[in-house]
C-alpha cells in the first residue's frame, strides 16, 4: 500500500529533520508539521474519504500506527533533549563540598570607639545622657563663654585652627557644655557626656596629633560638690584601670573650672612603688577636671547661688595609650589593620 511507503519516507524525513532540532521550539514545529491539525498525518486521514468502506479499517489502522510511530520518535527525542538539559544543569550547578570554605573577614571596632563606648556605658549607668556637638565651632562657645575672652593667655595652651575670626575647629569638647547649658536655659539637672574629635595646631609626632578624641562630662544641679566629682573620677579610674586604683587630685588651672584639678591614678604597673611607667612617682596623670566656674554658669543663665556643677575632660587616645602600652599616637590614625586587629 502506498501509505506504508509514505510512512517510511515520513519517518526518514523526521529523522533527518531531528538532526536540525536545537531548541524545544524546533521540536514543536516539527511535531506540528506531522501531527498538527493541518499536518501530514491529518492529510492521510482526510484521504480516507476517497476509499471504499472495505478499505477504510485497514487504512485507518495503518495511519494510526504511523501516527504513533511518528509520535514515539518525536517524544523519545524530546525526552533525550530534556535528559541532556537536566544533566547539563546538574553539571553546571554541581557543588564540590570538598572545596575549602570562603572565609569572610570580620572587621573590628576601632580601639578609640571601643573606649568611647566603654566610658559611655559607665556614665549611662550613672544616669548620664550622651551629647554631641559640632567639630566646626564658634569662638564664642569654644573660648569666650568658657571664660576665655579673646585676649586670654590661656588660649595659647590650645593652638587653634581658625577658619575665620569667629569660626574654628574646636580645640576641646568643652563647647558642648556651653551649648547644653544654653539649651537648658537655667534649668537643672544636667548630666551629660560628650565624646568627639578635637583639633589642635600641633606638629604630629609620637605624642602629638593635630586631631584627637576627648570625652567631656558635665553635671549641673543643686548641691553638687567636689566630693561628687571625686567619686565620679574614682569610678571612672577603676572602670578603666582596675578595681584597686586610687586617685589623687592636684590643684590645676582651667579658666572654665574653679577650683580646677589634675587627676592622677595610682600606677597599675608597680602599684605605687615606682617604675618607668609612672616615672617613679607611683602616679599617672589621666585628665583635667573641676567645679564649673561661676562665670560659665552666669554667662549661660544659671543662678550661681543655687546651682553648682562639675566637669571633666579626658583624652581618649591617652586612656588607650596607658591601658595598652601604645607608644605612638599616630597608630590610631594611620589605619594599619595589623594595629587595629590587635584590639578585637
Ligand atoms: N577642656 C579641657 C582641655 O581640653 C579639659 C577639661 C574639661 C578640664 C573639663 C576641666 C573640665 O584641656
Amino acid at each position: 500500500m502506498e501509505i506504508k511507503k509514505q510512512l517510511e519516507q515520513a519517518l526518514a524525513a523526521i529523522h533527518e529533520a531531528l538532526t536540525q532540532v536545537v531548541t524545544p521550539n524546533d521540536l514543536a514545529d516539527l511535531k506540528a508539521k506531522y501531527l498538527g491539525k493541518k499536518g501530514v498525518v491529518a492529510e492521510w486521514m482526510s484521504a480516507m474519504k476517497n476509499l471504499t468502506p472495505e478499505e477504510r479499517p485497514a487504512f485507518g489502522q495503518l495511519v494510526n500506527e504511523a501516527k504513533n510511530r511518528i509520535n514515539d520518535v518525536i517524544e523519545s527525542f524530546r525526552q533525550k533533549m530534556e535528559d541532556r538539559r537536566v544533566a547539563e544543569k546538574l553539571a553546571n550547578e554541581a557543588v564540590d563540598v570538598t572545596l575549602p570554605g570562603r572565609t569572610i573577614p570580620m572587621g573590628s571596632k576601632h580601639l578609640i570607639n571601643q573606649i568611647i563606648e566603654e566610658v559611655e556605658d559607665l556614665f549611662i549607668g550613672m544616669g548620664y545622657t550622651v551629647k554631641e556637638g559640632p567639630e566646626i565651632e564658634q569662638d564664642l562657645y569654644n573660648f569666650e563663654m568658657l571664660n576665655l575672652p579673646k585676649s586670654h593667655p590661656a588660649r595659647d595652651m590650645q593652638a587653634t585652627f581658625y577658619i575665620t575670626d569667629e569660626l574654628l575647629l574646636r580645640t576641646h569638647t568643652s563647647p558642648v557644655q556651653v551649648r547644653t547649658l544654653l539649651e537648658n536655659g537655667g534649668k537643672k539637672p544636667i548630666k551629660i557626656i560628650c565624646p568627639g574629635k578635637v583639633y589642635r595646631r600641633d606638629e604630629d609626632d609620637m605624642t602629638h596629633s593635630h586631631q584627637f578624641t576627648q570625652i567631656e562630662a558635665l553635671v549641673v544641679d543643686e548641691y553638687v560638690t567636689l566630693a561628687d566629682l571625686k567619686g565620679t573620677l574614682l569610678t571612672l579610674a577603676r572602670k578603666m584601670f582596675g578595681d584597686d586604683r586610687q586617685i589623687r587630685l592636684r590643684p590645676s588651672y582651667f579658666p572654665f573650672t574653679e577650683p580646677s584639678v589634675e587627676v592622677d591614678i595610682s600606677c597599675y604597673q608597680c602599684h605605687g612603688k615606682g617604675c618607668p611607667m609612672c616615672k617613679h612617682t607611683g602616679w599617672i596623670e589621666i585628665l583635667g577636671a573641676g567645679m564649673v566656674n561661676n562665670a560659665v554658669l552666669e554667662a549661660t543663665g544659671y543662678d550661681k547661688t543655687k546651682y553648682q556643677g562639675f566637669a571633666l575632660g579626658v583624652g581618649v587616645e591617652r586612656l588607650a595609650i596607658l591601658k595598652y602600652g601604645i607608644d605612638d599616637i599616630r597608630a590610631f590614625f594611620t589605619n594599619d589593620l595589623r594595629f587595629n586587629r590587635q584590639f578585637k
